[in-house]
């Protein structure tokens, strides 16, 4: 079932939508190797939140990256290639040898006591462990929940204890640019807070100059691997609705979530997916520029690209280190065919100027993608135009930690394009704008995107909180998927995604929710109350700005607006920076109690008299203290 022009690519859509089962089944034959066939395709309610894909199939999703490829006389090709924060650090390892190391892997971590079904938390930077780890964890059918290297101990802490880890894997640290940042420490931290159900921490020694300091749960993870690390690994038989990974994300309220995908229907939508929009050839080299402990990591650093046999590289550093020609050089020196990356990378490139990337060949690219936010047409031209000298399509994807793969795309040198518009749904999915009544609007418009059904990339719950899923995701429109984003359809069918209309914001391409930031500033003695907002920002797409409330009496001032900020990243990562704090009489609620957080979004922005519907604001005379403090 292979998708290769436009003519096949309406085809298959058309047949998608009027052949639900049929269609999925074709592609879950082509792209994945069964132990065992389904007995049925699907079983879906968005009433319940039920969601299930491939009921009693079988499969091993690390035998389907690895292992079929060496049967298939792919042994000596390209896996995975590791580059370095230093440029001229690198690591290749063929399908054989990657095969080798996470064998070694899943007997380490069989010996460690690890069993089918406990939850593994990585801690790990972009380093070829994070993928040997990854694989091994879905090999023994173990649930891999990876964190992001810039969250701090106390995020951390909340997450181990969330899915109750009984390992933690971590690196003594990693390097960005100039920086050296220290991941142990904040393992440390988070042991030292509280992590009960965590009987061991696995170290992998990022290298010889930062050795750690040994705590009674440490282990390193080298000596164990050769003590336990045979290089034979029979991976078990697992069942499709096993859980392969929790990833923990934002949303509008409360802590984040445990996002749950499922063996089968994940690997599937990752495999199908990846071949469809990348639309990569034999031999081809591919770079996703995401960390690993993104969605994106996951499912098109790792198993989409390795599912269907394609070299992946991966880089520890940042896009101008040493200096911002770095990506085009990497692109040079490893002939990458295809590049992933996200608009703020892009927006950073772009302005550091065109000579840094004209002094690159960058011949070998034939495939541009962006994700992670909106790309702006100016943007996307740069891309097009300097980037790619018009030789390379671009790829515009849009999807989520919860769609488990991309849903609206074009699909490289087939669909067309327009700059910004992420275009067309990919066969399987169904996407619907609705107005606000919640009635789906027809032609063309703006409104909330949601899905009218089910495809198998599809999150299969929060972990541990059922209730919550079908709250965050089915109950606002019954009977869809809810996605949180605001979209446009043209007249000529093309989707333009506008971004959120939840309190999720977007810095840098990282996911963050506005509750987070809030309670985080709440830890403060001296704050009543705040709310946090995303403003538009030319580099990092949003910035953070916080409104405070200070407690009956107390002043704000420079040093306390530091400590917050300071108190910010403590509580919730580095991934967070405060760009601005103001200091307010009270903030603009509804009757019903609810922070009107659209309002301060425009203020921010400078604006000083349309603020849209005020008709539910409680006291309209903040409105007037607030903008009398701004000025
Ligand atoms: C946004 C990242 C516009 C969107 C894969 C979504 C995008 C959120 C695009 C999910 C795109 C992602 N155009 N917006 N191509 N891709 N988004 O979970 O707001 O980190 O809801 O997954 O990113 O972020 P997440």
């Amino acid at each position: 079932m292979q998708i290769r022009s436009w003519a096949d690519y309406e085809y298959f859509y058309k047949n998608s939508l009027e052949h639900s089962d049929e269609f999925w089944s074709a592609v879950a034959e082509y792209k994945i190797k069964w132990r065992k066939q389904w007995s049925q395709v699907s079983e879906i309610d968005f009433n319940l939140g039920k969601i299930n894909w491939f009921l009693g199939a079988e499969l091993n999703v690390s035998e389907n990256c690895l292992d079929r490829h060496l049967e298939s006389g792919k042994g000596d090709q390209i896996a995975l290639i590791w580059v370095g924060n230093h440029p001229n650090e690198e690591k290749i390892f063929t399908f054989r040898e990657l095969y080798r190391e996470v064998c070694r892997a899943s007997n380490a971590l069989e010996a460690l006591g690890v069993e089918k079904g406990d939850r593994v938390v990585l801690y790990l930077p972009n380093i070829p462990e994070v993928v040997i780890s990854i694989l091994a964890c879905a090999r023994i059918g173990a649930i891999h929940s990876v964190i992001f290297g810039g969250f701090s101990a106390h995020s951390i802490q909340s997450r181990v204890n969330d899915c109750g880890a009984k390992l933690i894997l971590t690196a003594t640290g990693t390097y960005r640019g100039n920086k050296w940042i220290d991941l142990k420490a904040n393992i440390d931290e988070a042991m030292a807070l509280g992590c009960p159900s965590v009987t061991k921490v696995i170290v992998c020694e990022r290298d010889s100059a930062h050795g750690f300091f040994s705590q009674s749960y440490d282990l390193k993870w080298a000596e164990w691997l050769d003590r336990f690390g045979s290089e034979n690994h029979l991976g078990a038989s697992h069942s499709a609705g096993d859980p392969l990974f929790i990833l923990y994300t934002s949303g509008s309220t409360g802590k984040p979530k445990g996002v749950l995908h499922r063996m089968g229907g994940y690997l599937t939508y990752a495999a199908y997916t990846y071949d469809i929009v990348f639309q990569p050839k034999e031999n081809d080299i591919y770079w996703c520029t995401a960390d690993v402990g993104w969605i994106t990591g996951h499912s098109y650093s790792i198993y989409g690209p390795l599912a269907n046999g394609v070299a992946t590289l991966i880089y520890e550093g940042v896009p101008n280190y040493p200096d911002p020609g770095r990506f085009w050089r990497i692109i040079d020196q490893y002939q990458v065919a295809i590049f992933y990356t996200a608009p703020t990378a892009l927006r950073i490139l772009a302005s550091a100027g065109d000579d840094f990337v004209k002094k690159y060949s960058r011949h070998s690219l034939r495939v541009l993608g962006t994700v992670g936010e909106p790309i702006s047409p100016e943007t996307w031209q740069w891309y097009d135009e300097v980037v790619g000298e018009k030789r390379a399509p671009i790829v515009d994807t849009w999807w989520q930690t919860e769609t488990g793969g991309i849903l609206i795309s074009p699909l490289a040198g087939i669909s067309p394009t327009k700059p910004g518009s992420a275009s067309f749904p990919l066969p399987g999915i169904e996407p619907k704008i609705l107005d606000d009544a919640g009635k789906e609007k027809l032609g063309s418009g703006p409104g909330t995107l949601v899905l009218a059904r089910s495809w198998p990339g599809q999150m299969a719950g929060i972990y541990g909180d059922p209730e919550r899923f079908y709250k965050t995701y089915f109950a606002p429109y019954p009977g869809y998927y809810w996605t949180g984003d605001g979209a446009q359809r043209d007249d000529e069918g093309f989707y333009w995604i506008t971004g959120r209309t939840d309190d999720v914001i977007k810095i840098s391409g990282h996911r963050l929710g506005t509750a987070e930031v809030e309670s985080a500033c709440l830890v403060h003695p001296f704050v009543s109350e705040s709310a946090a907002v995303g403003v538009p920002d030319p580099i990092t797409g949003e910035s953070l700005q916080i409104f405070v409330l200070l407690k009956e009496g107390l002043k704000g001032s420079e040093q306390l607006a530091q400590e917050l900020m300071d108190l910010v990243r403590k509580e919730v990562g580095s991934i967070v920076s405060l760009k601005k704090v103001y200091w307010v009489p009270g903030l603009p609620k509804t009757r019903s109690g609810k922070i009107m957080r659209r309002i301060l979004r425009k203020m921010a922005q400078g604006e000083k008299t349309h603020f849209g519907d005020l008709s539910s604001l409680a006291d309209p005379a903040i409105i007037e203290m607030i903008l009398a403090i701004l000025e």
